[in-house]
């Protein structure tokens, strides 16, 4: 039986988002999000981090070609999100709320969608150098 490793692809891309509730009011939207919350948007340069789990191949050597992991990242998460306004740009935060939370969940569902059901997935996103979540957990 093989052994189960993990393989990782990083990726940065910076896309610009607004924090907000539209059932809130503005004070409340403000107290709750801050800065974030600024109606003319902000920008954030996020990190990404693309943990896949599976069994090395006795061919080649690899648990995946990291070729593919790059390829997706690129086709699915660079072109969509990179520079863009998250809340106006893209159809996937159009009415969610573009949280890091809710972005690593996104780039979770976009990744598994293409990748081979055998493989197990991670996400790990830093929105700042402090300011990280992982999903799943
Ligand atoms: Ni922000």
């Amino acid at each position: 039986m093989s052994k189960k490793v993990a393989v990782i692809r990083k990726a940065n891309f910076n896309a610009a988002h607004q924090l907000w509730n539209p059932d809130w009011s503005k004070e409340k939207n403000k107290a709750v999000f801050g800065l974030c919350a600024n109606e003319n948007y902000h920008g954030h340069n996020y990190t990404l981090e693309v943990k896949v789990m599976g069994e090395i191949d006795a061919e080649t050597g690899y648990v995946i070609d990291l070729k593919i992991i790059k390829d997706i990242i690129k086709n699915e998460i660079e072109e969509r999100f990179d520079h863009r306004n998250l809340n106006l740009d893209t159809e996937e935060f159009k009415h969610l709320n573009p949280t890091a939370e809710n972005i690593a969940v996104v780039i979770y569902d976009l990744i598994r969608a293409k990748l081979d059901a055998k493989y197990d997935l991670h996400i790990k996103l830093w929105e700042t150098e402090k300011n990280i979540v992982e999903y799943p957990c």
